[in-house]
């Protein structure tokens, strides 16, 4: 035959002609959004914080203490802070973590200089100061406008001691606890809006079947009072991954429950011994990352189910109160400390992970990245005086416009599938959402680790005047910023081709994009 007969150069290179021009006859992806059938209420508390007394989360971290050289606030990292400011942060998940279940809230309250040294037993077996207590957290949670979220200690405490918490933090009335609190310098109560009742309780909270800590949960929840108008929404320590008997057997608490946690880490290898570099990793780790990420929408939709058929009313919510990378420990450093880089691949990760709760946003209630700074997927690294942003931090700003957002249904058709061995990924994810500026925000992010993605969008029911907004893109696989360099992942404009109630786009390789839709007049 004819080709056979082709010299084996030119068999390649006709063979390479073929294969690109089969890839950019590929069609473009086409994404229809229909405005006329509003969902739910995307809550702000979907871009929920958490932040444990772990590694340099907290000391160093955020908290410098009064005497710093680093110019702080009563203590507080201005750098930090001023940069914490602008995710508009609607709640923080404080002390832990493993570490809430080990804290004693009597240690972290009045003069710093008499409050007692421990060990942190279960992060580096590191000295705790208890320089950091309820009265900062507060004070940090006023600086930046967020809600607290109480994780109690059910673990190694008792339901006395959770419940003299809550008095300490929200009675108003001459109790001694109250005058405790003032004494301390805090006339008001404070807004407590949210108490976990233990975490993690199959694990480092107590190691428990799911049976017995509801019980527990039963008796501790029975005596956190606070008077009526500040009474916190009580979250249930529930399962992780693939588990659904947490959320099966919590869920039919008859009453005194408002939402049950759920736990899930993305490891690029799945395996918790060898878990994967957060840089210098392959292409097949860049995929089989983001695969294990998409696992999430599955586990959430079998306990989604669960809710649905033992609570059908609705009041409990799912709240994912940890999810994140995790990678392996960087050599030379303390492995107790969950200090690790963070990429462009961090970045759709965390987009992808958005795209995936605003999906379920009727029944997830919050949920809370892990962790703040320095530990896990972290929005800021510190090291002394310095400080960088991550990839992770620029998504969670560019996904500010999506707090109290209501959902909009959106479907996608002609997305390309990206590869590696048995591992199989879709190279897009996206939502919409109308946000309280009257505007339509659409996520948009580019899971293939090569390829732009080329976008062509209907807006049902919507005419269209602008479509503009700002992507964030990797050079590499593994782009990041570093001291010194803390620019190279960070936002930059894009813009849409419009026409009447259409666009097209081009996504970069490897980005997560938000478009602002602006309305236009009616044709
Ligand atoms: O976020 C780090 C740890 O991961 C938390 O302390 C614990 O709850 C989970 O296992």
């Amino acid at each position: 035959m004819k080709v056979n007969m082709l010299r084996p150069q030119l068999v390649v290179s006709t063979l390479t002609l073929f294969l690109s021009v089969a890839v950019s006859a590929a069609p473009p992806v086409e994404i229809t959004v229909n405005t006329d059938e509003p969902g739910e209420l995307i809550s702000r508390h979907i871009y929920g914080q958490f932040a444990e007394h772990l590694g340099r989360g907290i000391y160093q971290g955020i908290w410098v203490g009064k005497n710093s050289s680093i110019p702080n606030k009563n203590g507080f990292r201005l750098d930090v802070v001023n940069a914490l400011k602008k995710l508009q942060i609607p709640n923080i998940r404080w002390p832990g973590g493993c570490f809430a279940d080990e804290y004693h809230w009597r240690d972290g309250i009045g003069p710093p200089e008499q409050r007692p040294v421990k060990v942190n037993n279960h992060w580096g077996g590191v000295a705790e100061t208890n320089a950091f207590g309820t009265h900062e957290f507060f004070e940090l949670l006023e600086m930046l406008g967020a809600d607290a979220y109480i994780a109690g200690n059910l673990g190694s405490g008792s339901p006395r001691e959770m419940a003299e918490w809550l008095e300490y933090m929200t009675s108003d009335s001459n109790s001694t606890l109250a005058e405790l609190r003032r004494k301390n310098g805090r006339r008001e109560p404070w807004k407590v809006a949210y108490w976990g009742v233990g975490n993690e309780s199959w694990g480092c909270g107590g190691n428990m079947r799911p049976e017995y800590y509801a019980d527990l949960y039963r008796q501790y929840a029975t005596f956190l009072k606070a008077p009526d108008a500040n009474r916190p929404l009580k979250v249930a320590s529930g399962g992780y991954n693939e588990l659904t008997d947490w959320t099966d057997i919590l869920s039919r608490i008859p009453s005194n429950i408002d939402g049950i946690s759920f736990h899930y880490y993305t490891l690029p290898s799945g395996n918790w011994d060898k878990k994967g570099s957060a840089v210098g990793f392959s292409r097949h780790e860049w995929i089989s990352h983001l695969a294990n990420t998409l696992k999430i929408d599955g586990y959430l939709k079998k306990n989604i189910s669960i809710l649905e058929k033992n609570d059908p009313d609705g009041k409990i919510g799912l709240y994912v109160d940890e999810w994140g990378s995790w990678y392996d420990s960087e050599p030379g450093r303390n492995p107790g400390f969950l200090y690790q880089q963070n990429t462009i691949r961090d970045a759709v990760m965390a987009g992808v992970n958005f795209n995936i709760f605003h999906s379920w946003s009727e029944r997830i209630h919050m949920t809370n990245i892990a962790q703040m700074v320095n530990v896990l997927q972290a929005m800021i690294l510190t090291k002394d005086e310095k400080m960088v942003l991550t990839p992770t931090y620029h998504v969670f700003e560019l996904h500010t416009v999506f707090h109290d957002s209501t959902y909009i249904p959106v479907t996608v058709q002609n997305v390309p599938r990206v590869r590696s061995g048995e591992v199989s990924i879709p190279a897009l994810s996206v939502s919409a959402a109308k946000a309280k500026d009257d505007n339509l925000y659409l996520s948009l992010v580019n899971l293939d680790p090569e390829n732009p993605s080329e976008i062509n969008a209907t807006i049902d029911g919507m005419a269209i005047s602008t479509a503009t907004g700002r992507s964030l893109e990797g050079e590499s696989m593994d782009s990041h910023n570093t001291f010194d360099s803390p620019s190279s992942v960070s936002p930059s404009a894009i813009a849409a081709t419009t026409n009447e109630n259409s666009f097209r786009i081009t996504l970069p390789a490897r980005s997560v994009t938000v478009l602002q839709i602006t309305p236009g007049s009616d044709p």
